[in-house]
């Protein structure tokens, strides 16, 4: 061999190796700690195929109406200016598509004609696709919703967004009473024709395994246990001291953290170990969507309530959000691991990711680790049936009703707890604000729940598939 030809040669051998040996290394750098990524990714926007929360939520409502229609005739109407066909949860049906009032029927279809659009070349998103979706949650994992009432309109959404794959349960058309503390859930509709193009995971029953279950779960932590962890982190507030009127006969008063107040909890021992991380066929859950703020009030949480501070300090709130930081990061703490106790019990097996490719990885049957996802806690909009189109910017508030003034910072509070690094599986969500832009999207009887189908809850669905699919790797 002529020696100009065994130096190219030699030279090609090393090209190869040290390329070979970059990409591995930027495939392992990327494989070991791509789940701390999002985390540390929300400054850049570039318009490759990723779209960070802060990238989602730059953007503004779009008018895109979906029908030729214009005039409300029927409650079913609402479907149609959607663009659904219909919903598979039969719970307060026309109260969550907000058509149950004639009176505000002039609302429609305007008020289903709007579609969020992130800033042009910010964000590349999947449009919504119900066939991937309900593919996505038998492959990697359903969702388990846990929250208050806002989080069951979600839950509704999602029975609409994936009509008619899915059969949503309890059915509450024979008997419409219900009680909040029912466990709703969407399965498998039997007869869709999707069920051939899915490879079901061994042991997956379609009757009884969830894609998704909305559990009611006001406060994350049922009241005794906040009462329990309250007395041991301000003891100080439980010193019973004798009344200064010592003629007074009255007995010294013992704080009391809670009211008489209705609020519905779960433990996270209950949500967690017996329904997120259960085996097949029980269970199948990837994400845990969480939402909390809206009952953390002076009203719920009385002992706080301090009628001297006024309206301008919020009656109290401070105490209760200063009370809610630590019980969030308890919360956090005892969720993490929790999720990496799961983790190692899962059985090492070959196995196909959603895309079909096989590997060896943990999780039954390989797929990604199970994850949390803490979705912004969402304000409503003072005067609500006044509006008839969603806002440029958000507005401050005039009366500051309930808790709304305070979200803000009930949510600084829960993302500065979440995103430390020592939670890598709990990821912060700050996507409220295209639903802040919305005064006109809410239920018709009230200004704190929103419509279902006029974009809003469907937007949180499409964003938390695709953070989940696409961001965190
Ligand atoms: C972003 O998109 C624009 C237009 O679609 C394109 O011209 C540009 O090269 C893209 N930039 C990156 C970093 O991909
Ligand atoms: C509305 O009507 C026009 C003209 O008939 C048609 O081209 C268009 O597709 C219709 N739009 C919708 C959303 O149905
Ligand atoms: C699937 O679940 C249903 C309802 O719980 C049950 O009746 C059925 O026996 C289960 N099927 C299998 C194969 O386990």
């Amino acid at each position: 061999m002529p020696p100009p030809r065994r130096l190219a040669i030699l030279i090609s051998i090393v090209v190869i190796t040290v390329f070979f040996l970059l990409t591995s290394f930027a495939y392992l750098n990327i494989s070991l700690f791509s789940f701390r990524l999002p985390k540390f990714s929300f400054g850049f926007s570039s318009n490759t195929t990723t779209c960070p929360p802060n990238a989602f939520t730059d953007g503004s409502w779009a008018y895109k109406p979906k029908t030729n229609k214009t005039q409300m005739t029927s409650p079913d109407d609402a479907l149609e200016f959607a663009g659904l066909e219909s919903c598979a949860s039969s719970r307060e049906f026309y109260w969550h598509l907000a058509s149950d009032r004639e009176e505000q029927w002039d609302r429609f279809p305007k008020v289903s004609s709007w579609e969020w659009e992130p800033r042009e070349g910010t964000c590349t998103i999947a449009p919504f696709n119900p066939e991937s979706f309900v593919r996505t949650l038998v492959n990697d994992g359903g969702w388990l919703l846990v929250g208050d009432s806002i989080t069951e309109g979600h839950f509704f959404s999602l029975s609409c967004s994936l009509y008619p794959h899915v059969i949503a349960t309890p059915n509450y058309t024979p008997n419409s009473y219900f009680d909040r503390a029912w466990p709703q859930n969407i399965y498998l509709n039997p007869a869709s024709p999707i069920i051939q193009t899915l490879s079901l995971p061994a042991g997956f029953n379609i009757s009884s395994t969830p894609l998704v279950t909305f559990r009611r779960v006001d406060l994350l932590w049922t009241q005794e246990e906040l009462e329990k962890m309250h007395k041991e982190m301000y003891p100080e507030m439980y010193d019973s001291t004798p009344p200064i009127d010592s003629d007074s006969d009255s007995e010294p008063k013992e704080f009391k953290l809670f009211s008489d107040e209705a609020a519905w909890s779960l433990s996270p021992n209950e949500y967690i170990d017996e329904i997120f991380t259960k085996p097949l066929p029980e269970a199948n859950y990837g994400t845990l969507v969480i939402a909390t703020a809206g009952h953390w009030t002076t009203t719920l949480f009385s002992g706080y309530r301090d009628e001297l501070a006024g309206e301008k300090d919020g009656y109290g709130i401070h105490g209760v959000i200063d009370f809610f930081s630590k019980a969030m990061e308890r919360w956090a703490e005892l969720v993490q691991k929790k999720l990496d106790e799961a983790e190692t019990e899962r059985p090492l097996v070959l196995s196909k990711d959603s895309e079909g490719r096989s590997w060896r990885g943990l999780g039954g049957r390989g797929r990604k680790r199970r994850q949390v996802v803490v979705r912004a806690y969402l304000p409503g909009h003072e005067d609500c049936h006044d509006h008839r189109e969603p806002w440029k910017e958000v507005q401050p508030f005039v009366w500051n009703w309930y808790n709304w003034g305070y979200i803000d910072r009930f949510n600084e509070v829960f993302q500065s707890v979440v995103s430390k690094p020592q939670y890598p599986n709990i990821h912060y969500l700050p996507i409220e604000r295209p639903a802040r832009l919305r005064p006109d999207a809410h239920a018709s009887g009230d200004c704190l729940h929103i419509m279902a189908g006029v974009g809003v809850m469907e937007g949180w669905s499409k964003y938390i598939w695709h953070y989940v699919t696409k961001e965190i790797m």
